[in-house]
């Protein structure tokens, strides 16, 4: 099984994303994160991203930002979007309906549904901005893991 989580620069909350299904699934899920931008392509997680995630033992510093690509919508099975706004880009993207079949919003697949189902962008924010993105995201892994192996 193949997952990508998207945002929108990749060095914020789909770096977390990807850190906290890995230490969540087995090794024999690939798991990968990518942005609807290329403008952090290369780069490392945002400061605040990494040291949020070593807080609780995750280290997500050698991640590199990349924008999402058409190969991807094959390759992998489950494209997961952080934000309302993301899903909207990806889904524009796809180029058939199997493509458009594995485009889901992370939050509602953990049963978050209207406004709560976006994942804030805290880009802008402070420290508190990413303690909160991480405890949604680490929150909303717990029920997409425990659907993924049952
Ligand atoms: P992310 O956050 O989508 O969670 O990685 C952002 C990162 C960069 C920008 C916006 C959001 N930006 O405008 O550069």
């Amino acid at each position: 099984m193949k997952i990508l989580a998207v945002c929108l620069g990749n060095i914020c909350r789909s770096p977390l994303a990807e850190g906290i299904l890995k230490s969540k699934l087995p090794e024999s899920f690939i798991i990968d994160s990518a942005g609807t931008i290329a403008l952090h392509e290369g780069e490392h997680p945002d400061k605040r991203a990494i040291s949020t995630a070593a807080k609780y033992g995750l280290d997500i510093s050698k991640q590199r930002s990349r924008p999402i690509l058409p190969k991807d919508f094959v390759e992998f099975d489950v494209i997961y979007c952080m934000d309302l706004s993301v899903f909207e880009t990806v889904i524009s993207m796809a180029k058939n309906e199997d493509q458009r079949r594995k485009i889901v919003l992370y939050l509602e697949e953990a049963g978050f549904t209207g406004d709560q189902a976006d994942v804030p962008d805290p880009y802008w924010g402070n420290l508190s901005d990413f303690e909160n993105v991480y405890q949604l995201l680490d929150e909303a892994a717990d029920s997409i893991v425990a659907k993924l192996v049952s």
